[in-house]
């Protein structure tokens, strides 16, 4: 497995390129990637904070073929690389601090291509930590983020801007921005309180690239990009030297692509399997496909999805259920850590306590299997229900159901004729905990085929 280091490193040169606009939770790994194949020069990363960013850990995944930026209060992934977009990820960095914005500059200028200042963003908790657009409103502590990271790391810094209402205003700033060194500039046409609907300011960034000499990238044209030869309109309006794009890339990543666009599944398929390679969490990868998918969630297909909790349901509902499956019993058998595993905290005796009181119940009968909403048209079809109309058929006694709960997470262990049913997979509350032991039990007594539910993707292992 290559190692990614900095020693193989090319310059980034950010002239005539197409480039993915950095984006919170859009622009994690599997969509940078899924972007670069679609023909994206550059692609940055969602903006990561500079103190969460310090408290992590770097480390080298051997099984994924990743580096690791690891939070270990909470075993979350603040940030994965890998070496095929070593020369091509920019990572954009919220910050209010030179010496935190060099530290973590830092951390990882190995492992990434360039580093990116957010001035953009006009969210409160930018605002309110001197972060993102706050910084347009104080140029002199912007200025001095900069000069710090150009004079002090060896790969390229730029940063992304909004305008201002005046043009002469804007001029100045990025003037001011431009004379610490920095390789580039990227330039959002809206103001700080314009929003999406607004149109982008074209002739304020066509006004910036007359006058600085370093690359201008022109952002804010998703409204007017629909295809790929309109990127192109858009760079000679700005007159700049390349284009960023968010939320067309958001919603078909494939805007990049010169061949023409993809049909959305397609995409969708690519996307989750990049998802599985590289062990997405679910979370991560749902949100993303809820951006693509967008009103097709009202579809029945689309509600099944939005039930989905595992990476291998969602990638059932794409026919990729067996791809998912595979790979994680690949990465299991090669030793993976999950996130308990990288977690020193979630693994302390007191937690280790509370995970072993379901197994003090001596449950009987356990599958892995998740409760899908969906799945159940109608009351009756529900597990309990059925668990009910069997007991007054048989005229048993009803089941008792004993609800465990862990970290915000449920599980529950059905009792019937002095036997215990229990899933082992921990769902998101405790209706659907009591529903995921009745489905074991309805499987063992065969009231639910357990075939049907292979299919349905519900059986997890
Ligand atoms: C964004 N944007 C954004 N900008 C930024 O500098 N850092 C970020 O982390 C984010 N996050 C983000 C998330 C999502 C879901 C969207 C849609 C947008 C703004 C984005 O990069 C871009 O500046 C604007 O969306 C305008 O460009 P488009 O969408 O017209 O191409």
């Amino acid at each position: 497995m290559t190692i990614v280091t900095g020693e193989c490193k090319t310059r980034l040169s950010y002239e005539n390129k197409l480039i993915l606009a950095p984006m919170v939770r859009v622009g994690t790994l599997p969509m940078r990637l899924l972007a670069l194949d679609y023909g994206a020069d550059i692609v940055y990363s969602e903006e990561l904070i500079d103190w969460k960013f310090l408290k992590s850990v770097r480390r080298v995944n051997d099984v994924l073929g990743t580096v690791d930026f690891l939070d270990l209060s909470d075993g979350t992934v603040v940030f994965r690389t890998c070496g095929k977009e070593i020369n091509k990820v920019v990572v954009q960095l919220g910050t209010s601090d030179p010496a935190r914005a060099l530290a973590v500059a830092k951390l990882i200028e190995n492992d990434v291509a360039g580093i990116d200042i957010n001035m953009g963003c006009p969210k409160e908790f930018s605002l309110k930590g001197g972060m993102g657009a706050a910084l347009l409103y104080q140029p002199e502590k912007a200025k001095s983020i900069l000069c710090h990271l150009v004079a002090n790391i060896k790969i390229p810094v730029t940063c992304k801007i909004r305008v201002f209402e005046s043009i002469d205003d804007t001029l100045n700033l990025v003037k001011e921005l431009a004379s610490t060194g920095i390789s580039a500039i990227a330039v959002h046409g809206r103001t700080k309180v314009e929003r999406p609907q607004h149109p982008n300011r074209c002739e304020t960034i066509k006004k910036i690239s007359e006058v600085l000499s370093i690359p201008v990238i022109a952002n804010g044209g998703s409204r007017e990009i629909d295809k790929y030869s309109d990127i192109f309109k858009f760079k000679e309006e700005c007159g700049s030297s390349s284009v960023m794009i968010a939320r067309t890339a958001e919603t078909n990543c494939s805007i990049f692509r010169k061949k023409g666009m993809k049909d959305l599944e397609d995409v969708i398929k690519d996307y989750l399997k990049y998802a599985v390679d590289y062990d997405n969490s679910p979370s991560n990868t749902k949100y993303c496909v809820q951006n693509m998918l967008r009103e097709l969630q009202e579809t029945p297909r689309g509600k099944k999805f939005l039930e989905c909790q595992t990476l291998e349901q969602i990638c059932a509902i794409w026919n990729l259920g067996d791809y998912c499956r595979k790979k994680q019993l690949e990465y299991q058998s090669k030793g993976i850590l999950g996130r308990r595993e990288v977690t020193p905290d979630l693994l302390d005796p007191k937690r280790k306590k509370q995970k072993t009181d379901i197994d003090g119940e001596g449950v009987h009968v356990t599958m892995k299997c998740a409760f899908i909403r969906v799945n159940f048209v109608t009351d009756p079809d529900l597990p309990k229900s059925k668990l009910i109309a069997y007991c007054a058929k048989n005229k048993f006694d009803l089941p008792k159901y004993k609800v465990f709960n862990e970290d915000k997470l449920f599980r529950a262990v059905a009792t019937l004729n002095d036997v215990k049913y229990s899933s082992s997979y921990w769902e998101k509350n405790k209706r659907f905990a009591e529903q995921g032991a009745a489905l074991v039990a309805c499987v063992s007594l065969g009231l639910i085929s357990k075939e049907d539910l292979v299919k349905d993707g519900s059986i997890l292992e």
